[in-house]
């Protein structure tokens, strides 16, 4: 295998990348529907949006969408720990990225629990789990765009 070839990046991971991105897109999308907005600045009132509006759908897809993130991300981590550990870096854009979607991930199970049958958080508990939960979605969207923007990436430049 040619060097041009071994660069090239796998089907597999261009379809993982773009299901990864669907996802999270899903998930912003979904996410902002629970507090809920759509219906408030008229986003609902498009053709074919009004399914924005419905609390029920955009909660269930919501958790659907994190069952897909949390598969990809547990594949993703196990790649890493298992196969490609010595050939991988992560940037501090990586690391905070990283660190972030943790946050997401913690906060969005414990939201979780919050809402079966049985469990009783204490109302203070649910509003720190709430902004924690906003607050690490909006800072990771944030550090996404600055990503794109100045063309970071998660791990240096001939680490692929
Ligand atoms: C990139 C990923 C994610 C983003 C951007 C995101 C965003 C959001 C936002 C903005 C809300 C509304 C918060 C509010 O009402 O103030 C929300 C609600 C929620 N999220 Fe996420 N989320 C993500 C991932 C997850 C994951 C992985 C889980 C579960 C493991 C999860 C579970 C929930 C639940 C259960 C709620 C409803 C909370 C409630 O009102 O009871 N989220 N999400």
């Amino acid at each position: 295998m040619n060097r041009t070839q071994s660069n090239k990046k796998p089907a597999r991971g261009i379809f993982l990348s773009i299901l990864y991105v669907f996802t999270l897109f899903t998930m912003v999308l979904t996410g902002f529907g629970q507090m809920p907005i759509y219906k408030r600045y008229y986003l609902a009132d498009i053709p074919g949006m009004t399914w924005l509006a419905d609390f029920y759908i955009t909660r269930y897809i919501h958790y659907i969408g994190a069952m897909v993130l949390l598969a990809l991300i547990t594949y993703a981590v196990l790649n890493y720990l298992l196969l490609n550990r010595n050939n991988r870096r992560l940037t501090g854009y990586g690391y905070a990225s990283a660190f972030l979607m943790a946050g997401i991930i913690i906060t969005g199970l414990l939201f979780t629990v919050k809402n079966l049958p049985g469990f009783f958080f204490s109302s203070g508990f649910v509003h720190v789990i709430n902004l924690g939960h906003m607050g690490f979605a909006v800072l990771f969207l944030a550090t996404s765009i600055y990503a794109l923007v100045f063309r970071k990436n998660g791990r240096p430049a001939g680490k692929l």
